[in-house]
């Protein structure tokens, strides 16, 4: 489990990575930091295109950024927004999240007010696609 002296400086690198996202057409920025099992960090902001559906998640960012540092295992996702309440992934990140990691992966959502959300992949992809 991550100390809350962890998450919240965690939840400061995430908002840093927002800072960097690219989202001119949405407006809704987001960062993203995912924790490996060897205690690594890796960060991701959203990534948006004028073609609209090739948009990258700050989610998936973070993931790819880990899997090219050659992270394989996942234990944790923090991810910052500017909603209340803050959000949970989408469908799409959690199939990735799943990927790299177990329904125990620690899922900690805020937001700049200083709102928290904490769950587990588990409650919020219960079967992902497995093969
Ligand atoms: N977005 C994320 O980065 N993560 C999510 O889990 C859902 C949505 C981004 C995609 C798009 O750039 C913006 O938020 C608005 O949907």
């Amino acid at each position: 489990m991550l100390t809350r002296a962890e998450e919240n400086a965690l939840i400061l690198l995430a908002a840093r990575a927002r800072s960097n996202a690219y989202a001119p057409y949405s407006g809704f920025a987001v960062g993203a930091v995912v924790v490996a099992e060897d205690e690594r960090t890796f960060f991701g902001c959203n990534v948006e295109n004028a073609s609209l559906g090739l948009t990258l998640c700050a989610e998936r960012a973070a993931l790819t950024s880990a899997v090219a540092s050659g992270a394989r295992k996942i234990r944790a996702l923090v991810v910052v927004t500017d909603t209340v309440p803050p959000p949970m992934p989408c469908g799409a990140c959690l199939q990735w999240l799943a990927e790299f990691g177990g329904q125990d992966l620690q899922v900690v959502s805020a937001n700049l007010s200083g709102n928290v959300r904490r769950t587990a992949l588990g409650a919020l992809l219960r079967e992902p696609f497995r093969r």
